[in-house]
């Protein structure tokens, strides 16, 4: 596994000048981010060596690689899914790749579903904690140890000073943020009336279907990690008549764009 990271590491090392500081999983509510990086070097999937080969036809995933709040970045645009047949391992790939060209902090966002009564669509919601309720753990294996303990842990995932940053950035910019817990769960169905009502009780406020494998391997590796969530529906209060749908998810996470964009810009700026 290393020396696969690791050549898959030297092959971009010779694409590019500068190391990334920062690596952002451009997820829902951040796709517009793409544009905004500076003097970009873009690198698809496809052509880069041991990286999974994506299954979603039309899907042109790719790394981006430049300058955004004045810091080296690297930007996934498209991420690998669970629901999508992956296994942990291919889906927190990218993670390890991104360890060992030095980037130091991690920053994700997703569309989720609102458990917490007080959620309201277009709601943005800073993630302070989550839970893993995928059927694996990525790290589950041999421990590698180069990375990290064989017992990371837990308590501070998500990084307390990160979320202090962008807390006073959004009350300067007036943005109205929610901060919760995400649970994580494979998908690709959305949650039964009887499964919100579970993960309500289990403490959490929202609930989606990425960023709890990648934050775990970036926090077994040392990196910083940051989330934002855009809850797309509620399952509060429960409407009989209402379903969700895909594309209502992608339009919410279009509203909001820009108040992530100008969170995330300002937060890269400020760490
Ligand atoms: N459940 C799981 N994932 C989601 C949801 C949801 O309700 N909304 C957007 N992603």
């Amino acid at each position: 596994m290393i020396e696969l990271i690791k050549t898959t590491a030297d092959f971009i090392k010779s694409k590019i000048s500068a190391t990334p500081e920062v690596a952002i999983i451009l997820g829902s509510g951040l796709g517009g981010l793409a544009n905004k990086v500076e003097d970009a070097i873009a690198i698809a999937y496809k052509d880069i060596p041991n990286f999974p080969v994506s299954t979603v036809e039309g899907h042109s995933g790719k790394l981006i690689f430049g300058t955004l709040g004045g810091k080296n970045v690297v930007a996934m645009q498209g991420r690998f899914h669970y629901y999508e047949g992956y296994n942990m391992k291919e889906v927190t790939f990218p993670v390890r790749v991104m360890k060992m060209l030095g980037v130091k902090y991690l920053i994700v966002s997703n569309a989720a579903g609102g458990l917490n009564p007080n959620f309201k669509v277009g709601d943005i919601m800073l993630i302070n904690d989550h839970i893993n309720f995928f059927p694996e753990n990525p790290l589950r294996g041999k421990n590698m140890e180069d990375f990290g303990p064989r017992f990371p842990d837990m308590s501070k995932v998500y990084n307390p000073e990160l979320i202090k940053i962008a807390e006073n950035i959004a009350k300067q910019e007036n943005i109205a943020l929610q901060k919760g817990v995400y649970i994580g769960s494979p998908g690709p169905t959305l949650e039964t009336k009887a499964e919100y009502r579970l993960f309500r009780i289990f403490g959490a406020d929202a609930t989606g279907m990425s960023t709890v494998p990648e934050v775990i391997v970036a926090h077994h590796q040392g990196m910083k990690c940051f989330g934002l969530s855009v809850i797309t529906n509620v399952s509060e209060p429960i409407n009989p008549e209402e379903e969700t749908t895909h594309e209502e998810v992608q339009n919410v996470a279009g509203i909001v764009q820009p108040k992530m964009t100008t969170i995330i810009t300002k937060l890269i700026e400020n760490i």
